[in-house]
C-alpha cells in the first residue's frame, strides 16, 4: 500500500451562501504528480487554501499525513497564484528563497539556513545568480526563485498555484521540465492544458466537484501533436 499524503473526505466549502466546492472526496498519494486544471472560477485555489490550512471546511475533512492542515504547515511548501511582487523592493534571490527558512521562535538565518537556501537554488538550477535582484531576472526564473522558496522549509508535498502564467514558452517548457525532476508529492494548478503532457500520474478536474482521471496513455511521440479539444476529450470534461 503506498503512503496517503493528503486525504479529503466529504468536503463542502462556501465562502458566503453558495456552495464553491461540493461533495470532494481524494487520495493523493506519497510521490504522485496531480495536475490541478479546471475552468477559472471552478475553485482550484479555493480546494488548495483548505489543503494549506488557510480556509476551513464548512463541512468535511481534510488530513495531510494524518494530522489537519493547521498542524501540518511545516509539510507542506506552496508557491501562490499571481506572485506581485513589488519589484521596486531590491530583493535579491537569496533573500527571496531565505524566507522559506523563516520559524516562529527564530529571529535569525543561521549557517545551515543560508546553506539549505543555497542547495535549494542549486536545484531549481539558479545557484549562480543567487546574489540578483529579483526585478532583474526573467518571468521563468523567478518563478523558479519562488519554488526553491517553497522547498527551503524542506517540505514533503509542493504545491505551485499557477506556476506558469506569467511565463514565456521557454520558460514554460523548463519549469515543466523542473517539476518532472523534482521528487516529492506534486500539486500543481495549471491554466494551461501542456501540463497533462509533462508526466503528471494524475489529473484533478475541479468545477465545483473534483473529478479524477488516471494518467492519460496519451501517444507522446515527437510526431503526436494534440491540441486543447483532444486533450480535454482525453480527460472527457464533459462534466457538467
Ligand atoms: N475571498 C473570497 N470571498 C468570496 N468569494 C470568493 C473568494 N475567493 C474566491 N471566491 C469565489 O470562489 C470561486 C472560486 O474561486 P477560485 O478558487 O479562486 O477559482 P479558480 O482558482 O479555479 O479560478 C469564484 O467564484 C470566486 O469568485
Ligand atoms: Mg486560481
Amino acid at each position: 500500500m503506498q503512503n496517503i499524503a493528503i486525504s479529503v473526505r466529504d468536503l463542502y466549502f462556501k465562502y458566503e451562501k453558495e456552495y464553491i466546492l461540493e461533495d470532494i472526496n481524494v487520495d493523493i498519494y506519497e510521490n504522485e504528480y496531480v495536475a490541478i486544471i479546471g475552468p477559472n472560477g471552478g475553485g482550484k485555489t479555493t480546494f488548495i487554501k483548505l489543503i494549506l490550512g488557510l480556509l476551513k471546511p464548512t463541512k468535511g475533512e481534510i488530513r495531510i499525513y494524518g494530522k489537519p492542515p493547521r498542524l501540518a504547515s511545516t509539510l507542506i511548501g506552496y508557491t501562490p497564484q499571481n506572485t506581485n511582487f513589488n519589484l521596486d523592493f531590491p530583493l535579491r534571490v537569496i533573500d527571496i528563497v531565505l524566507q522559506g527558512r523563516i520559524k516562529k521562535s527564530k529571529f535569525y538565518f543561521s549557517k545551515e539556513d543560508r546553506k539549505v537556501a543555497l542547495e535549494k537554488l542549486e536545484l531549481v538550477g539558479m545557484k549562480e545568480l543567487a546574489h540578483k535582484k529579483l526585478k532583474d531576472l526573467s518571468g521563468g526564473q523567478r518563478q523558479r526563485v519562488f519554488i526553491a522558496r517553497a522547498l527551503a522549509c524542506e517540505p514533503k508535498i509542493l504545491i505551485l498555484d499557477e506556476p506558469t502564467a506569467a511565463v514565456d514558452i521557454e520558460g514554460q517548457k523548463s519549469i515543466y521540465k523542473l517539476l518532472r525532476e523534482l521528487k516529492l508529492t506534486k500539486l500543481v494548478i495549471s491554466h494551461d492544458i501542456k501540463i497533462l503532457l509533462e508526466g503528471v500520474n494524475r489529473v484533478a478536474y475541479i468545477n465545483r466537484r473534483l473529478y479524477m482521471h488516471d494518467n492519460l496513455n496519451l501517444d507522446i511521440t515527437p510526431q503526436g501533436h494534440f491540441c486543447e479539444i483532444e486533450l480535454l476529450n482525453a480527460i472527457r470534461c464533459d462534466h457538467e
